[in-house]
């Protein structure tokens, strides 16, 4: 049985993708195993969202090569896979095949294209959609957490961002599909969904005519209380574009209790100019007006964003109104990224300005406003009790179990192993920088 070694890179939808990559590999007699060095296949699966995740990919192979004396068979898959297709071949010496973005359902026939005598496979072609999500021994990162795509590649075309080069035009899967999948894994014991997309609130499936099903302004929100009515215990989604999100999805969160109380909306900046540069589609007026309203929803919502740092043409004044942005809003957890230029955006043919020294100091100014505003934030849970959904033993104490909350913050409380898989009521004792600590109620 031939062993396979799986490293992903980047975001929810390529973790999601290495699942049913390995799903379908192990349901074709190969084993996945997570010791890389007994690997007879190397499989990465890419980012290419800023140049320090496309590095990955150049150092891991190398790293392979230089430490098997048996080189195992290396693939590339992901985004990096689709936007620089044979010419990996030439770039990095030592990989096998390449698989892009849309056929990671065909995976296993490269493999075995490489095990018949054929150099330098590659398949770029596009996504099938007849996929069995019916598997009963589907290979997840979590028994109990499930990534469920609704929304497939990006129309917003930021100007920074590759993502609607490697991951093609925003397809909708039928409402259908996504109900089954999730009647489906609940079923098979999953207790937290999350319906993952480039932009979920995006969502607009069409009928085999081509006919837009869901009339109306937020296809999104009819879904979301179709996927409530299946009884799963949690949903979450993300990510949500900030244009398309209406007021109605915190309507159906409202309505719904196992609707989830946590929306990622990234910002990107706080300044008109620069978000009218990368196009984003909002002002930072119409950003507080929504996040304005989620804040009076009856529902405690947590609030996470993207904020980029340093983009071309970012004067000190934009970035002092993205520090504002991020006081007023107050949010409980921001990714922050320098800006990174990707060859074949338009933001890369816009002087990269701001060097990197002064990118490097927003970046720690931005973490230290944001780090206040969220200790500030997160004072609010302390003496709460909040529902933690009991994932793993913690990798810190063996003593401590780890989850995530309904506002999807990190969770550690002393506990037996018996409470994993378990929705369980901890009381917040402690607020930690990236995490909470309490004890079972
Ligand atoms: N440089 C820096 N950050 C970027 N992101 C996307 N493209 C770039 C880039 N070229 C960030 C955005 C996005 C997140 C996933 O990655 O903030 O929301
Ligand atoms: Fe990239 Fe913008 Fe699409 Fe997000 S919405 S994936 S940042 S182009």
């Amino acid at each position: 049985m031939k062993k396979v070694y799986l490293e992903t890179f980047g975001c929810q939808m390529n973790v999601s993708d290495s699942e049913r990559v390995a799903t379908s590999l192990a349901a074709s007699g190969f084993e996945i195993t997570s010791i890389q060095d007994s690997a007879d296949i190397v499989l990465i699966n890419t980012c290419s969202v800023r140049e320090k995740a496309e590095q990955k990919l150049y150092n891991t192979v190398g790293e392979i090569r230089n430490s098997r004396l048996v080189k195992p068979v290396v693939g590339v898959m992901g985004c990096v896979a689709q936007l620089e297709g044979e010419t990996l071949f030439k770039k990095i010496a030592g990989i096998d095949f390449v698989v892009g973005t849309r056929a990671v359902g065909r995976v296993v026939h490269a493999i075995e294209k490489v095990y018949d005598g054929v150099e330098q496979v590659s398949d770029l072609g596009e996504r099938e959609n007849d996929y069995d999500w019916s598997v009963n021994d589907a290979q997840r990162h979590s028994p109990y957490v499930a990534f469920v795509p609704i929304i497939e590649g990006c129309n917003k075309f930021c100007t920074y961002c590759i993502v609607p080069f490697s991951r093609g035009r925003e397809v909708s899967l039928p409402a259908s599909t996504i109900v089954r999948h999730v009647l489906e894994l609940r079923r098979q014991g999953a207790k937290e969904i999350h319906l993952i997309g480039q932009n979920v609130n995006s969502y607009r499936p069409k009928t085999d005519s081509g006919m837009e099903l869901f009339h109306g302004a937020t296809p999104f929100s009819r879904l979301l209380r179709a996927v409530a009515a299946t009884g799963i215990e949690r949903i979450k989604f993300n990510t949500s574009f900030p244009r398309d999100f209406h007021p109605d999805i915190i309507d159906a969160i409202n309505e719904n209790e196992n609707l989830c109380n946590w929306v990622h909306l990234p910002v990107q900046s706080g300044s008109d100019r620069v978000l009218k540069r990368m196009k984003r589609g909002h002002t930072i007026d119409s950003y507080f007006k929504k996040i304005d309203k989620l804040k009076d929803s009856a529902r405690d919502v947590a609030l996470t964003t993207d904020i980029i740092v340093g983009f071309p043409g970012e004067t000190e004044a934009d970035f002092e109104d993205t520090k504002r942005a991020v006081e007023y809003c107050g949010f409980d957890m921001a990714y922050i990224f320098k800006y990174s230029p990707r060859p074949g955006t338009p933001a890369f043919e816009m002087e990269d300005d701001v060097t990197l020294g002064e990118k490097k100091l927003r970046f720690i100014e931005l973490e230290r406003v944001q780090k206040e505003s969220q200790n500030k934030r997160l004072q609010r849970y302390l003496g709460k009790k909040v529902e933690v959904l009991a994932e793993r033993v913690s990798s810190r104490s063996a003593d401590d179990i780890t989850g995530h909350s309904t506002c999807h913050k990190l969770v550690n409380f002393q506990g037996s192993k018996d409470l994993i898989g378990k929705l369980v009521d901890v009381r917040i004792r402690e607020i930690k920088s990236n995490s909470l600590f309490g004890e079972v109620c």
